[in-house]
């Protein structure tokens, strides 16, 4: 998997050179490449943005150094790749999406920041490469920098041979559509804090059941949407949402 960043703070991304992402670009699994986009700007203060038309708050980012720079780095790559827009107005990051984005050999990241990048520069980047843009969730970042971090790591912990331990992927939180059951590891007594009896068992069966109804009974009380929706997925008739 191939990810271009295109970025006004190419050290913002520095984190992807750490720890497992860190490893995945030694073993060749993950190449990753971070571009300035005020190399793309060519007046004496490197301008990247300028008021908005119709008036408004803050700046937008000028389309002229985006497209320089998004031209530049499709010209690195063989075959077509994938831009990817960060923005609290997008779709938003869920495993699935992850999932997706793991599929995809090659993603150009395009962050933003201030108020946005002219529409222009997506509609002229829609007519050459697929266009998705991705938002972290229901709150405003101030750029795009944070969430390529997250979407970057959520898809790249899914190619195979990134994670030590391949079944750690399968247990987790959303694979399946419900939250993780809650782990211990020893001491068995910590302040007088009891590790649930049926851990210690040794009876697999017993302990694949209680790992299920925990998952159940903590997706039902923190994250009861996701209840739902795996509910619906499977079919099951439950009492709809209030
Ligand atoms: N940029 C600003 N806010 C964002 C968000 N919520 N997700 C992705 N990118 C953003």
């Amino acid at each position: 998997m191939r990810c271009d960043i295109i970025s006004i703070f190419p050290e913002y991304l520095e984190p992807l050179n750490l720890s497992l992402p860190g490893q995945a670009q030694r073993k060749g699994l993950l190449e990753v490449a971070v571009h300035d986009l005020r190399d793309f700007a060519h007046d004496r203060h490197r301008t990247v943005d300028d008021t908005p038309y119709g008036g408004g708050a803050g700046m937008v980012m000028k389309p002229q150094p985006w497209w320089e720079a998004l031209e530049h780095v499709r010209g690195l790559g063989e075959g077509t790749p994938t831009l990817i827009v960060p923005g609290p107005g997008g779709e938003v990051l869920t495993q699935k999406v992850a999932r997706e984005l793991a599929d995809e050999p090659w993603m150009i990241f395009a962050c933003g920041r201030y108020e946005g990048i002219d529409e222009r520069v997506y509609e002229a980047a829609a007519e050459v490469m697929p266009v998705r843009v991705i938002s972290l969730g229901d709150y405003v970042l101030n750029g795009g920098e944070v969430a390529v971090l997250a979407m970057i790591e959520a898809a790249a912990r899914l190619l195979p041979g990134f994670m030590g331990n391949a079944e750690s992927l399968v247990e987790e939180s959303h694979e399946d559509g419900l939250l993780e059951y809650p782990v211990y590891t020893k001491p068995a007594s910590w302040r007088e804090r009891e590790v649930p009896p049926v851990l210690l068992s040794g009876d697999h069966a017993k302990v694949a059941a209680w790992r299920h109804e925990q998952r159940l009974e903590r997706t039902a009380a923190r994250r009861p949407d996701l209840l739902h929706a795996s509910a619906v997925l499977a079919g099951i008739d439950i009492v709809p949402q209030a």
